[in-house]
């Protein structure tokens, strides 16, 4: 099947029961897309497919046939992603097992909220567990991106 990943037309073989993290991870080699529970509890699998966050753990690879797919690896052009940057200079991670994931559910949510309040952060991030940081300091990271992000468009 033919999927776009990161901007970039991919041919994939998948098997009925293949899920998407194991063609974005084990085919395609972009092992920023974390696996942590495969329960579709953590959140740390999370992509945004056709500019909608999904995990990637729950998700046939056949339910992305033709779709659009970022992951981490294309979020960053010449410089970081100001989400990205936020995160890193607001200090959002320790181990960054569950990174990837929170960011990619914070770029969704601040395509719905530019500038959301603490419930909706609480509410975008809620599918995405970080074991290391307490959550302040994400939170932190997600207003500071908000704010990067406005001030980039004036
Ligand atoms: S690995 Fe997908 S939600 Fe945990
Ligand atoms: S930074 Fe370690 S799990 Fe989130």
């Amino acid at each position: 099947m033919q999927i776009t990943i990161n901007g970039q037309s991919k041919d994939v073989a998948v098997q009925d029961n293949t899920l998407l993290i194991e063609v974005i991870r084990d085919q395609l080699r972009l092992t920023g897309t974390h696996n942590g529970c495969d329960t579709t509890q953590c959140g740390c699998c999370t992509v945004l497919l056709n500019q909608e966050a999904v995990k990637s753990c729950t998700m046939l690879a056949r339910q992305a046939e033709g779709a659009s797919i970022q992951t981490i690896e294309g979020l960053a052009g010449e410089h970081l992603h100001p989400v990205q940057e936020a995160f890193s200079q607001e200090h959002g991670l320790q181990c960054g097992y569950c990174t990837p994931g929170m960011i990619m559910s914070t770029v969704y949510l601040l395509q719905r909220h530019p500038q959301p309040t603490d419930a909706q952060i609480k509410e975008g991030l809620a599918g995405n567990i970080c074991r290391c940081t307490g959550y302040v300091n994400i939170i932190a990271a997600v207003k500071s991106a908000a704010q990067k992000i406005q001030e980039a468009k004036v």
